[in-house]
């Protein structure tokens, strides 16, 4: 991995149309991000790639698409009323809203972690090693409060507290609520999943590092429901799957660790996260937990509704438990990105930008590219047959040189050249992305190798 800050890989992004600022025009919403042409691409193959390895090859994995706006006693039952909060103070100079956790882990540097902290004692430190507003320097802050993360608004046309609901702060609920849907329409068996891809919204109070913290992102959760006796072992199943993914996708394993967390929620039985390697440094993808049967239970408290399984061979009746896998499909996009970004020095000193993407992720499969204009006549129908099949670019705009960068720069995989000989012989060079390496052959076989390439 090249040396790459988030400034610059914010400028990669935007030239490329990977992704913009949101509503730009305007001046911009703070931390909300528009995905481009190139970046939608990507997104959605990172999903899908997610989705066939976790559903689709998953035996006795389900998914789902439930609503965002769900009834406000999901979230009563969840603890997310009550609980979902982060310790927030104000600079009283300032105004500026910071996460005291925050700014205590930037200072201690590992040393301690504020996760296990009250607020008193985030205060208490905050007072003895004078830490000072990130933006003004001024060292005053009003009291810690905690600060509910989710974003409400109203049901109908009143203004009534009864109408108050929320955009979901995660998809998980909607698995949750939907078990036992799920369980008797598919005939499921318990240990079986349920999986969900979709928006979640959190109004974090320090959102930031790109797409890396925003208030409005995807999540892609998978809960796997099973015995209590075989959690454990489901946890460690999932923590390698989970990497395996990881590593499926082309990263480098020394830039992915799992890390335990030291503070586990009271219904959690084990916690951690794998962390990837950011320019800002070792910070979170996903997280995997062992839940216990803490989600249904309470569900089945606050809805009166049985969650019960009753066990098709032995007719016992018990709550399952939970393993919960979950990444954020824009925090995988970001890390999927900064471990792409490359930059070499080729012979002759010239600097070739781009992204090694794995060739399932990138946004175009192949770019057709004639060498000059007036070969549109061979190369646009190899272009029509490949753009039924895949996200195919074509190009006849400058130099060849040129046009291969551009492909390079947002990391198509493999780029076909249409020339002379084609007109004479049917056959084709094909351009292999990071290798640069060149191989001629014809051009009905240009699908099949494209096909190969992408295979995940
Ligand atoms: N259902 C469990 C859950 O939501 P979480 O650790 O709060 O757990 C899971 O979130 C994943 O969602 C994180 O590992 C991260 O990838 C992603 N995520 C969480 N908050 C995010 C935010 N504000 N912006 C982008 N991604 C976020």
């Amino acid at each position: 991995m090249s040396k790459l800050t988030m400034d610059k890989l914010v400028a990669l992004c935007k030239g490329r149309g990977i992704i913009f600022a949101g509503s730009e025009i305007y001046g911009g919403m703070g931390n909300t991000w528009d995905y481009g042409p190139v970046g939608v691409e990507i997104k959605n193959n990172i999903k899908r790639a997610w989705w066939k390895r976790f559903v689709q090859e998953s035996e006795n994995s389900f998914g789902v698409d439930a609503a965002i706006l769900m009834n406000s006693r999901v979230w009563d039952a969840s603890g997310h009323t009550a609980s979902f909060s982060d310790p927030k103070m104000d600079c009283k100079k300032c105004k500026s809203r910071m996460r005291a956790d925050t700014l205590i882990s930037a200072h201690a540097k590992g040393k301690i972690n504020p996760d296990t902290m009250t607020n008193e004692q985030m205060q208490d430190y905050i007072s003895e090693h004078k830490l000072a507003c990130p933006k003004c320097g001024a060292c005053e802050w009003t009291p810690i409060r905690q600060f509910n993360l989710m974003f409400e608004t109203n049901r109908g046309v009143t203004d009534e507290s009864q109408n108050k609901i929320y955009l979901r702060p995660e998809t998980a609920q909607g698995e949750f609520v939907n078990f036992l849907s799920v369980q008797r329409s598919m005939r499921a068996k318990v240990p079986f999943g349920i999986a969900q891809v979709g928006k979640a919204f959190r109004n974090e109070v320090t959102p930031g590092n790109f797409i890396f913290r925003t208030i409005e992102f995807e999540q892609m959760e998978h809960q796997l429901f099973c015995k209590s006796e075989e959690s454990e072992s489901f946890y460690n199943t999932y923590k390698e799957k989970a990497m395996r993914f990881l590593l499926d996708l082309g990263f480098d394993k020394e830039h992915l660790r799992f890390k335990d967390h030291d503070k586990l929620a009271h219904y959690a039985s084990a916690a951690c996260d794998i962390q990837f390697l950011y320019p800002m440094g070792w910070e979170e993808l996903n997280g995997i937990h062992n839940r216990g049967e803490w989600d249904l239970s309470r569900h089945q408290e606050y809805s009166g509704k049985s969650m019960l399984y009753t066990d098709p061979f032995t007719g016992e009746k018990y709550l399952p438990n939970v393993v919960e896998y979950s990444i954020g499909a824009d925090r995988l996009m970001l890390a999927v990105l900064c471990e792409a970004f490359d930059e070499e020095t080729l012979e002759g000193g010239e600097t070739r930008s781009l992204l090694r993407l794995s060739p399932a992720l990138a946004a175009y499969k192949v770019a057709v590219l004639p060498l000059q204009k007036n070969l549109s006549d061979a190369a646009k129908p190899i272009y029509e047959k490949l753009k039924k099949q895949f996200m195919t670019a074509y190009d006849d705009a400058g130099s060849i040189g040129k046009r291969y960068r551009r492909q390079d720069e947002i990391g198509t995989p493999l780029c076909v050249t249409v020339d002379f000989d084609t007109l004479n012989d049917n056959t084709v060079t094909v351009r292999e992305r990071d290798s640069m390496q060149q191989k001629r052959v014809k051009a009905d076989e240009v699908a099949a190798m494209v096909a190969d390439a992408v295979k995940f």
